[in-house]
């Protein structure tokens, strides 16, 4: 397939090298060194946790097993990354990455951390730094060390994703909806949260540390919390569920949710399908020029008329939306960019110059600001939950009176609701990743 050769990782390194190009020049540089970063230890200890490589490193080669590996270019120069083989029998060299990145990449080996600097290539000119500050302790003060500009006109480009990562979040999303699959039968069959999550991680195959963030696996009142982050081995979910869970590939992410009512709560599940009717209406509006504020604000529109619409607060659907309640059901925002990242750099910057956006005032937090473009991968994750904290908030506001409280007190047993899909923005509209994949195994059955 042509996004997933070495014809699509070819492409992949020339975009990069033409973004890396054009950002080294508006910054001022001529030349860049790239850091994994190193492994960390706990305090008073010789154990740490899982290594994250920088990201920015990771989108030219697979790095996770490669703490303190470095990648230097220059423009015009082919790429040079050395990478550690610390000869140790406590613990197994890393496999360097190989065919086909050695295709594209030259890959040095040192056997001591020391010796890195002195394997890479030594350029003329003003060198940029971009990595973790521990893994160059002396460079620490420079200002030559992550330059915010050069950082800027790197973070720009990198939500418009090229074939090769496409494919790389297609695998990471099957590996995940493989897992999701999996949780729904182990629900159905009456698992524990802690039964679930090893239910995911063994169809996804991939262990905790691989996984791109910890899945969000939450029982009844649990989902109410909108990253739940522990799993109760002691009883199964009686009411309902919610399922946040992803997968990575070679670094690349997937971030998927799904929420699940049992047969015996026939009002949570009918919420669960006006969620999902809305999430699919929005999804269809997804394409290049919509700044997604404006699709952030449709969902609260449309999360308005569903509450309206099940009675549970009595007033129009404007009301509803213009005096905030609105957000106090659904107090996160709508999307977030996907790639390297579960939450991706970059989608406040207005231009690859820094400038950034301005949020509206109402949703002053919103990670992602930009209007879409051909490219982006994005989530599309709105949800309805019953927040304790934000239900006293909604006992004093004007419109308390007219909530159906005791609707609410029902609802709130079963916590939360939020259904969460990556789709690719196209040159028209966008292709649903996670749907496309959940029919695809649904097919083969
Ligand atoms: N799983 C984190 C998020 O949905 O943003
Ligand atoms: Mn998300
Ligand atoms: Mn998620």
């Amino acid at each position: 397939m042509r996004e997933t050769g070495d014809d699509a990782l070819a492409q992949h390194l020339a975009t990069l090298q033409e973004r890396y190009a054009a950002a080294l020049a508006a910054s001022g540089y001529d030349a860049l060194i790239l850091g994994a970063g190193c492994e960390e230890h706990y305090f008073l200890d010789d154990q740490g946790p899982p290594f994250r490589p920088n990201p920015c490193l990771a989108q030219w080669f697979p790095a996770a097993a490669h703490p303190g590996a470095c990648l230097a270019w220059r423009p015009g120069e082919h790429p040079v990354a050395v990478l550690l083989q610390i000869e140790d029998y406590w613990r197994l060299p890393p496999e360097p990455p190989g065919t086909p990145w050695d295709r594209h990449i030259e890959f040095r080996f040192v056997r001591e951390p020391d010796e890195i600097e002195s394997a890479l290539p030594a350029w003329p000119g003003r060198v940029a730094r971009v990595g973790p500050p521990g893994q160059w302790p002396d460079a620490a003060a420079s200002a030559d060390l992550n330059p915010p500009a050069l950082l800027d006109a790197l973070h720009y480009p990198r939500a418009v994703k090229t074939d090769w990562e496409v494919a790389r979040i297609r695998d990471a999303t099957r590996a995940a909806v493989a897992g999701h699959r999996a949780v729904a039968s182990a629900f159905a069959d009456g698992a524990s949260e802690f039964e679930m999550l090893l239910a995911f991680q063994s169809a996804a195959r991939q262990t905790a540390a691989e996984l791109p963030y910890p899945a969000i696996i939450a029982g009844d009142r649990n989902a109410a919390t909108l990253h739940y982050q522990h799993y109760r081995r002691d009883a199964a979910p009686a009411r309902s569920l919610l399922v946040d869970a992803g997968c990575q590939s070679l670094g690349y992410a997937s971030d998927i949710t799904r929420s699940y009512a049992r047969p015996a709560e026939p009002e949570f599940a009918r919420l669960i399908a006006g969620l999902e009717r809305l999430q699919q209406a929005l999804c269809k509006r997804v394409a290049p020029g919509l700044p997604f504020a404006r699709l952030h604000h449709a969902a609260h529109v449309l999360l308005g008329q569903l509450l309206e619409r099940e009675g549970l607060v009595r007033a129009p659907a404007e009301a509803i939306v213009a005096t905030g309640v609105t957000r106090l059901f659904f107090p996160h925002g709508l999307g977030h960019l996907l790639g390297l990242q579960v939450h991706d750099v970059g989608g406040q910057l207005a231009s690859a110059d820094g400038r950034r956006l301005k949020p509206p005032e109402v949703y002053p937090k919103l990670r992602l600001l930009r209007e879409l473009a051909p490219g982006f991968v994005l989530t599309i994750e709105p949800g309805l939950y019953f927040i304790d904290s934000l239900l006293r908030e909604l006992r004093r506001h004007e419109l308390g009176p007219r909530v159906d409280w005791s609707r609410i007190e029902r609802l709130r047993d079963c916590g939360g609701i939020r259904i969460e899909d990556n789709l690719l923005v196209t040159g028209d509209g966008a292709i649903n990743l996670t749907r496309e994949a959940f029919a695809a195994a649904d097919e083969a059955g």
